[in-house]
């Protein structure tokens, strides 16, 4: 089995492409950006991986990829890079801000994307799994809404994905973690982390292990699962 995994040389990507390169006879692509040591270190320890750099904010960069991909012969894409996020409230936030966020989040993701189901539908088959965040199940956190709003989006495109590619066996599934320690989380003040753990159902914080195990079964799932967002939050937030 052939996957890509964006963004996967860090944070949650790392876990991602550890655990699908340990699947039996897997070859995990993955992308990084600024973590080119550690996407040394992961091809050096695991034999089955190759890392590719791409800047999402550079156009060349995801063209360069987009190239690379029919040489993969790929069988998952997972849509797991973020290339930033703005923390301020909703009235404070420039509209430009939001363009220029989904230009840098959004826009890498549906050209890498398209060109996963265009390759997915010739050799009749695919998986899309889509990392979004369990902020979009119940109230959003406060300051987050040009984040949430990428996801939203994504989200509503990952069922058209579904729905348009069921016919050629491709599905689109997304996971929607809670917060986990990752590169994304590490200026959050210690006190937040703690009042999370005390008010979480299981007394401690989401693993990037355990988000990617869910990913893998995903993968390895019947096509009949299709269009789903699984959310892994234990249960804090039902909808
Ligand atoms: N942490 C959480 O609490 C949490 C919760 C729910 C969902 N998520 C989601 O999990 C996913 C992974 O995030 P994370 O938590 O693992 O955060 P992270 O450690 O900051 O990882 C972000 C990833 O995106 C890549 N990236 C950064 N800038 C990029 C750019 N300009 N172009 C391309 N790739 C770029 C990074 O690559 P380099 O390291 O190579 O630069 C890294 O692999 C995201 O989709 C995030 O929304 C996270």
């Amino acid at each position: 089995m052939n996957i890509l995994v964006t963004g996967g040389a860090s944070g949650l990507g790392e876990a991602l492409t550890r655990k699908l390169a340990s699947m039996p006879a897997s070859r995990v692509f993955f992308t990084f950006h600024r973590s080119v040591e550690n996407s040394r270190r992961l091809e050096s320890s695991l034999g089955n991986v190759e890392g590719l750099r791409c800047d999402f904010t550079k156009l060349d960069d995801v063209k360069r990829l987009k190239d690379r991909m029919p040489a993969m012969d790929l069988d998952v894409l997972v849509n797991n890079a973020i290339a930033g996020l703005t923390r301020n409230h909703f009235h404070k936030i420039e509209p430009e801000t939001f363009s220029a966020s989904f230009i840098d989040n959004v826009l890498p993701t549906i050209r890498i994307t398209q060109q996963a189901i265009l390759l997915f539908r010739q050799k009749k088959g695919g998986r899309i799994v889509n990392i979004l965040t369990s902020y979009l199940i119940n109230r959003p956190p406060i300051g987050l809404s040009e984040y949430v709003a990428n996801k939203a989006y994504l989200e509503s495109l990952s069922k058209s994905w579904a729905v348009e590619n069921a016919k050629f066996n491709i599905t689109s599934n997304c996971v929607s973690p809670s917060i986990m320690r990752t590169g994304l989380t590490k200026d959050t003040d210690e006190r937040v982390i703690e009042a999370l753990i005390e008010e979480h159902p299981l007394r401690k914080l989401l693993t990037t292990d355990e988000v990617a195990a869910a990913v893998s079964s995903l993968i390895t799932s019947s096509s009949h699962i299709n269009g789903v967002n699984l959310a892994i939050n234990a249960g804090a937030d039902v909808i």
